[in-house]
């Protein structure tokens, strides 16, 4: 019993270090550039393996500034925006846009990039890829969130500290997103249109990925204000399978079927898994260990 006691003191540690922020999200990566000495244009990003990662081609875009060279865009890991400049950075060595990208007035099309570091990210359990799925998800009842750095862009470094956030996001059906703006608003392939449930989310702000249970689903494309609402716009990365390993093609897609609970059930035992995934798999082991020792 005594063993058991020392093992739950453990685990309680290895909790507490999984909630400290950089465990927190361990895809996550910010691909930045510097406007002037403090100010820095941002997207959020995801690794997708050790040396890629995938983004909004118009938050892309936008770090680059009309410019052709992709030398000067930094990819970091960092939790708190503020620590940016101390955080050890990647060169950005390529950028892949999908080859169908429109942005037009009121609709975005094909708004994906993949991106290359110039050198790998160590995978470990403080960074590792996202989980990516080649099936269709039926998220409409599961429990989605959405992770971006609550600020305005561009971003003036300062020191105050400046921690990712997630936010719950309500999907909706793109016949209720058209209707609020007069039918103006024109949804592509690939696009799923997203309230946030609770929270104001800054305009402006940097594209991030939008996580259901553990699975990165979609990623911030564009946000639009009518009657008073924001909706936001997401690019679904399962239609995109197909350019994407075009691009790499050693990429897993995981398949996952089901609803809600069973793919809870898949995800604690992958190897690609979030700290506190880990924790949950570890204490289910715990629970079972405890049942048969008490039958014993
Ligand atoms: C973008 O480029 C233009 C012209 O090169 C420059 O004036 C402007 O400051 C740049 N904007 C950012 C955000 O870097
Ligand atoms: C885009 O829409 C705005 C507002 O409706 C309009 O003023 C602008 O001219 C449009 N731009 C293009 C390129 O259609
Ligand atoms: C989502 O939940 C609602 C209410 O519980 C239910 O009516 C609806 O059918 C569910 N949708 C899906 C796709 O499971
Ligand atoms: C984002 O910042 C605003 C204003 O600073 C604050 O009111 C809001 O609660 C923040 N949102 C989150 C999710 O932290």
């Amino acid at each position: 019993m005594f063993g058991l006691k020392i093992l739950l003191v453990l685990l309680f540690l290895f909790k507490a270090n999984c909630e400290n922020n950089l465990h927190r999200y361990p895809y996550l990566v910010a691909i930045y550039n510097y406007i002037n000495k403090n100010d820095i244009e941002i997207c959020a990003s995801t690794l997708i393996n050790s040396k890629w990662i995938i983004t909004s081609n118009t938050c892309y875009e936008k770090l680059r500034n009309g410019s052709s060279d992709n030398l000067k865009l930094e990819v970091t890991r960092v939790h708190d925006l503020s620590q940016i400049k101390l955080s050890p950075h990647r060169k950005l060595k390529m950028a892949i846009p999908h080859s169908d990208y429109k942005n037009l007035n009121y609709s975005i099309a094909n708004d994906i990039a993949l991106g290359m570091t110039n050198t790998q990210f160590l995978i470990n359990p403080r960074i590792l890829p996202v989980i990516l799925t080649g099936n269709e998800l039926n998220v409409e009842n599961s429990s989605c969130s959405f992770i971006y750095w609550n600020v305005s862009l561009p971003y003036q470094i300062d020191s105050k500290e400046m921690p990712l956030v997630s936010v719950d996001i309500e999907i909706l059906s793109l016949k209720y997103c058209k209707k609020q703006f007069n039918y103006k608003l024109v949804y592509s392939y690939g696009q799923i249109c997203v309230r946030s449930v609770n929270s104001v989310i800054p305009e402006n702000h940097p594209g991030g990925p939008l996580m259901c249970n553990n699975v990165q689903v979609a990623f911030f494309s564009s946000q639009h204000k009518s009657n008073g609402e924001m909706l936001m716009t997401f690019t679904k990365i399962h239609p995109y399978q197909k350019f994407i390993t075009e691009v790499i093609p050693s990429l897993t897609f995981f398949k996952i079927k089901g609803g809600d609970h069973i793919w809870k059930g898949v995800f604690l035992f992958s190897k690609a898994n979030s700290c506190s995934s880990l924790y949950k798999m570890i204490l289910a082991c715990m629970v079972g260990i405890q049942i048969i020792y008490n039958m014993y």
